[in-house]
């Protein structure tokens, strides 16, 4: 089934930062059920007349749980193509083309109610988390929350207002530890970056129930890096650990990338794609999502970094290298479901099923 994008008006826009703009969607009637969220997920989003593979992941930074339309924030990247565009061409009154919400870096509020909480940010890392924790202070009466927020100066904390307000008002639920790698003598907050070492000085100290926390991080992979490791350290259950990266190499950085255990060569590979089944080349470099979009098909996919599942599809035969299956369960993986972006064929006799 294709995935559809759907064309959204820009309500509002937001200058959170120099390099950071909020951008606030209008959503029709009909459309605010397919848009229902839920704090931590993404938005898909690409230009209506840009090249339909020029799409990227846009965390949601609104919550569900609070009275307030839906906004991603996206933090302009140095020669990147849309976060420029989106920073410095976008109007309020434009429209964007955007995919209904998916993730899975979700607190979950209905198995484990009332937990405690620490959120973990660095720079545009902040926007799930912002989403999430003003959900848990909305729906967790009771719950707590430990933020750790990193950036490099003052000027470029997205939400710094927001955060100190929010603080404000719940003090005793939330407290918030502002980091700064780059600070003038008024600094009162955290100097430096959170490393393993002081990271867990910090959380014996603010959060000392740790063990028994929910711990949400996203950020840059040497920060989640460095979080991660203190949560070992502390002997943090791994399933309390909640991530969301948001490039191919931060997951590569956290996990060490998978080598194949073979040579990957070209190959003819069977798909079946929205009713039709035909064969295409894979080139070495490829995976399939990328081969199928050099045949001039548009196959589902949306963060390519293989963390949302949105271009899961089934190997009917053959076998497949994957650097990254952050995505799929181990039930998935034993019932052949791969994730095509990531995806390089191993043999001629393989037969991808989308359907
Ligand atoms: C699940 C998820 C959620 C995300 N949420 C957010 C969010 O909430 N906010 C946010 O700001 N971002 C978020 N991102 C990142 C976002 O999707 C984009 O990756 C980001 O905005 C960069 O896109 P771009 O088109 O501007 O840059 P791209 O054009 O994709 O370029 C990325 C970087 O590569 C460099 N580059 C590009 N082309 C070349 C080249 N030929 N040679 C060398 N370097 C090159 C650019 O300089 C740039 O720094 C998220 C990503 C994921 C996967
Ligand atoms: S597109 Fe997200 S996992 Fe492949």
């Amino acid at each position: 089934m294709a995935i559809d994008f759907h064309r959204l008006k820009v309500s509002e826009i937001i200058r959170e930062t120099p390099e950071a703009v909020s951008i606030v969607f209008e959503l029709p009637e009909e459309l605010k059920s397919v848009f229902d969220y839920k704090p931590g997920q993404y938005l898909t989003i690409k230009l209506p007349d840009g090249n339909p593979a020029e799409r990227r992941a846009y965390s949601i930074s609104s919550s569900p749980h609070w009275d307030e339309p839906i906004m991603v924030t996206v933090k302009k990247l140095s020669e990147g193509n849309l976060s420029v565009h989106l920073n410095e061409k976008l109007k309020v009154g434009d429209y964007l083309d955007v995919m209904p919400p998916i993730g899975a870096f979700v607190p979950d509020f209905e198995t484990k109610p009332n937990s405690h909480y620490v959120l973990y940010a660095a720079g545009s890392g902040i926007t799930p988390i912002f989403s999430i924790l003003k959900s848990i202070l909305k729906v967790e009466e009771h719950s707590k929350i430990l933020l750790l927020y990193s950036n490099r100066t003052l000027e470029s904390i997205i939400f710094h207002k927001n955060l100190i307000e929010l603080q404000q008002n719940y003090s005793g639920r939330l407290k918030i530890i502002f980091g700064l790698t780059q600070y003038d003598n008024n600094w009162q907050g955290h100097k430096g970056r959170f490393t393993t070492l002081n990271l867990t000085a910090l959380l014996q100290k603010n959060a000392p129930d740790f063990r028994e926390r929910e711990h949400f991080l996203c950020g840059p992979a040497g920060m989640m890096r460095q979080v991660l490791d203190a949560l070992e350290i502390l002997a943090v259950d791994k399933a309390r650990i909640h991530k969301e990266s948001f490039t191919a190499e931060d997951v590569i950085h956290q996990n060490g990338a998978k080598k194949p255990d073979v040579e990957i060569l070209p190959r003819r590979v069977k798909i079946k794609l929205y009713g039709e089944t035909f064969e295409i080349n894979v080139e070495p470099d490829d995976t399939i999502v990328s081969a199928l979009q050099k045949e001039g098909y548009m196959p589902p996919y949306s963060c390519q970094i293989g963390a949302c599942s949105t271009c899961r599809a089934k190997a009917i035969s053959g076998s497949f290298y994957m650097d990254i299956c952050e995505a799929l369960t181990e039930e998935e993986k034993k019932n052949g479901y791969i994730l095509t972006c990531r995806a390089h064929p191993l043999e001629d006799n393989c037969f991808v099923d989308y359907d």
